[in-house]
């Protein structure tokens, strides 16, 4: 096995046997490209998604939130341009019936038995469903493909209700679908999967300098989870990569194990989705400029990212083998479990100091007890689900209420007041790893 699958392989399989990532319906086989997120998946899920969302609308003074629905009218999949051009070049093998993307075989013999190849066939990606009892051409609708739809049909009820002026955005996360012909690498490619995505409407010729800021603003937030530099890079769009909406476009790629892959995309989708609402709804989607008297259609910077693809980043980021033990150096803000709490033994009053500990806590922070065992293996086993802080209440508590505090990633121990643990971990929580005590 190569030292990549390698890394994979472990990645997979600790994601199993602690419960970030199952297989989804394991118990029938499982089903192709779609994943389930354990106790500490979903936990490390949701804190991604909402320091995403903290930083893209509580801290922007001019960022919406929404959450549109899923199927939509299926005009809307007509005008973005998806029935028409959301597809895929497919080659069956005439011997063995095998399907491939065109683009991914060399010449007309089958990769896999030799045999001959058809002719290339447009596969369209969206999965196709009926809406209502009567399963005909009239009532076909779309699973969306991307939850950028859903804010474009809203964007006049956003500009109505929140008196916000352009330049504007609209933030969303939520479920997109793809029926990918060749899904793989764990999740970084399924069927089933989240974006977070936002919207910015600026006026046409300031399109330029947005796009720009919004690549930088979104590299330095893959930064600040402490995703190391050196695995990270700006990708710029060849005219033959360009989707059929973007006329500019930068991809943020990871160092995955199998390669430089797209992390997030940063589109400059001029006015082409609002012009094309405008053209199949009939309605008025354009901005009336109340300084210049301008009326305008604006253009659209988009930042897309995928919130899987985002959590697969950051375990691999993350997963460092040392030579006792195995540590997960994510960032504190989005471990699932914030600090194990231990009782040194199980005497002397300890495991009852440290339940209270534990209550005192629980209203902050996740975290967890755990009284069995060596406390080198209590350390270990929080350490590999990446929990910045163990807390051990040893026989010196019992003399002056301090606990120690053990940082994750430099193994330092500090003491600290009972009282005190509460600030001390909600400041230690929000800076970016390595977890360390040293000035
Ligand atoms: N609205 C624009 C859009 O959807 P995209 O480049 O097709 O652009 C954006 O997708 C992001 O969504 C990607 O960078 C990736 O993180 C995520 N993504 C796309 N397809 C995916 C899939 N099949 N599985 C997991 N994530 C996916």
């Amino acid at each position: 096995m190569s030292a990549e699958n390698d890394i994979m392989g472990k990645l997979v399989s600790l994601c199993k046997r602690r419960g970030f990532i199952f297989p989804s319906s394991e118990i029938y086989g499982g089903i192709n490209a779609c994943w389930d997120y354990g106790p500490l998946g979903v936990e490390l899920k949701n804190n991604l998604k909402q320091y995403w969302w903290t930083t893209m609308t509580q801290l922007h003074e001019n960022i919406e939130g929404l959450d549109a629905s899923i199927l939509m009218h299926p005009k809307v999949w007509e005008a973005s341009g998806h029935v028409e051009g959301f597809t895929d070049p497919l080659v069956d093998c005439k011997v063995c019936k095998q399907r491939f993307r065109a683009d991914q075989v060399e010449g007309t013999r089958c990769p896999e038995c030799g045999g001959e190849l058809t002719e290339p066939r447009q596969f369209n990606l969206m999965f196709k469903t009926y809406m209502g009892p009567v399963e005909e051409e009239a009532a076909i609708v779309y699973l969306r493909p991307e939850t950028a739809q859903g804010i474009y049909v809203n964007f006049r009820n956003v500009l109505t209700v929140s008196r916000q002026k352009i330049p504007f955005g609209i933030a969303q996360i939520g479920k997109a679908f793809r029926n990918e012909i060749s899904p793989g690498n764990f999740i970084f490619r399924s069927r089933e999967f989240e974006q977070m995505e936002m919207q910015f409407f600026v006026k046409p010729g300031t399109d330029e300098e947005w796009l720009e800021h919004w690549k930088n603003e979104r590299l330095a937030w893959y930064l600040s989870l402490g995703i190391r530099k050196d695995h990270l890079r700006i990708h710029e769009h060849t005219p033959d990569e360009l989707a059929h909406y973007a006329k500019k476009a930068f991809d943020i790629e990871y160092l995955f194990p199998f390669g430089w892959r797209e992390l997030e995309g940063i589109h400059n989708r001029t006015d082409f989705d609002l012009s094309r609402h405008i053209q199949y709804s009939g309605k008025d989607l354009s901005y009336f400029d109340e300084e210049t008297r301008e009326r305008y259609v604006p253009y659209i910077i988009e930042t897309s990212a995928g919130v899987d693809r985002t959590v697969l980043t950051c375990l691999l980021d993350a997963y460092t083998e040392e030579a006792e033990r195995v540590v997960l150096r994510l960032a504190p803000r989005i471990a699932p479990i914030k600090a194990g709490i231990f009782p040194l033994v199980k005497r002397d009053g300890m495991p009852e100091i440290a339940r209270k500990i534990v209550e005192q806590l629980r209203p902050h922070f996740r975290v967890f007890y755990d009284e069995s065992g060596a406390i080198g293996r209590r350390y270990r086993r929080q350490d590999e689900i990446g929990t910045p802080f163990g807390i051990t209440v040893d026989s010196e508590t019992l003399q002056n209420e301090t606990v120690t505090v053990r940082a994750r990633d430099s193994m330092e121990q500090i003491r600290v007041k009972i009282d005190d643990l509460v600030p001390t971990l909600q400041k230690a929580l929000t800076t970016p790893p390595p977890v360390t005590f040293a000035p």
